[in-house]
């Protein structure tokens, strides 16, 4: 008998264009899993709203993720591409799961607190129940890997903690989910001054786009931090030096990478010239995918026809799972 496949769960918020992050941290692993495994992907406007609450520009930037998301090579027809508001089931399993979540662990959650600083005066409770929502995203298609970067992995491990507690209470309806990368580890994309991840929010001449033309990605790239070059061989990278290597082993080919790894060792790094190269190589892989994002992105029939049966299949999976969860709770009165 042929093995059941494992049942994959991610989502991206409809907040800003996809950026480098976004593709390496976790879309170019959706692509990859859409064969081996039974993919859901999930464009989670839901979660947009508890940062981003003016909704005028949400309809452009739904279809532009969309359109960013097949262009990075998802195929509507091997994989389950939705928007979450299509479904309303994930709603209802949110509020279950919301009696089983507790003030002091969402308080505590690494994102929660970011927020808290960025944005003092909008201090919601969608906000602090944030990991609940996502939860719900994951656990509503009983997904058991999630595709995501680094910096998701918080709000996965408490999808386990929240899954264990429902089983334990009501009875075993959930897998255990967990943060999935093909490698040993979760990705973590540096912004290109090595200060912090590459985010949406960051300053955007330090994050790269999948929309960025190829002047800009150029531009981008030659301004990126560096220094004038270690001192002694051998010696440890500097953040900002080593988020440029990490590009450059996703995007150059590896005896290129070695040539400047060798040339780091030996201290005789010219940073100018690793910057060229890793630029042109840059712009080598992103700009297909940007070409393919813009004719996608003008076929409005098309796109409304993908959001639709992406609907359909999300919202028969999704009351299935519901359907076990309020058995298994008791909700069922006459
Ligand atoms: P979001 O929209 O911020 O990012 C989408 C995906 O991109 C990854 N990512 C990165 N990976 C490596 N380096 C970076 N600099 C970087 N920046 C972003 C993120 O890890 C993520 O995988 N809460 C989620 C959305 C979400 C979700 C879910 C994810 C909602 N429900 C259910 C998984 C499962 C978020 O804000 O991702």
């Amino acid at each position: 008998m042929e093995k059941k496949k494992d049942i994959v769960l991610s989502g991206i918020r409809p907040t800003g264009f996809v950026h480098l992050g976004n593709y390496f941290g976790a879309i170019s692993n959706w692509a990859r899993m859409q064969d081996e495994f039974n993919c859901y992907y999930c464009l989670v406007d839901w979660h947009s709203l508890t940062t981003h609450p003016d909704t005028r520009e949400l309809k452009r930037s739904v279809v532009r993720l969309m359109a960013e998301l097949i262009g990075s090579g998802l195929d509507p027809k091997r994989c389950v591409l939705y928007i979450q508001s299509d479904v309303p089931e994930i709603a209802e399993l949110y509020l279950y799961l919301n009696m089983l979540a507790y003030q002091g662990e969402l308080e505590k959650t690494a994102t929660f607190k970011d927020k808290v600083r960025q944005n003092p005066n909008n201090i919601n409770a969608g906000l602090l129940t944030y990991p609940v929502l996502q939860s719900a995203d994951i656990l509503i298609h009983q997904a058991v890997k999630v595709p995501v970067g680094k910096d998701q992995e918080q709000h996965i491990e408490m999808t386990r903690n929240f899954a264990e507690r429902f089983n334990h209470r009501y009875g075993n309806v959930f897998p255990l989910p967990y943060a999935f990368n093909y490698g040993d580890e979760l990705i973590k994309i540096m912004s290109l001054d090595g200060s912090g991840k590459m985010s949406k929010s960051e300053n955007q001449m330090n994050t790269l786009y999948l929309a960025d033309d190829d002047e800009m990605i150029r531009k981008k790239i030659m301004k990126a931090k560096t220094d004038s070059g270690p001192s002694s061989p051998n010696s440890v990278k500097p953040n900002y030096i080593d988020g440029l290597f990490t590009l450059m082993k996703i995007v150059s080919a590896p005896d290129t990478v070695d040539k400047f790894e060798t040339d780091f060792n030996h201290c005789t790094i010219r940073y100018g010239d690793m910057k060229k190269q890793l630029a042109e190589d840059m712009i080598k892989f992103v700009s297909p995918i940007r070409e393919k994002i813009s004719v996608l992105e003008k076929d409005e029939k098309y796109m409304a026809m993908v959001m639709e049966e992406g609907a359909t299949k999300a919202r028969s999976s999704a009351k299935a799972t519901l359907q076990l969860v309020k058995d298994a709770m008791g909700l069922k009165y006459y």
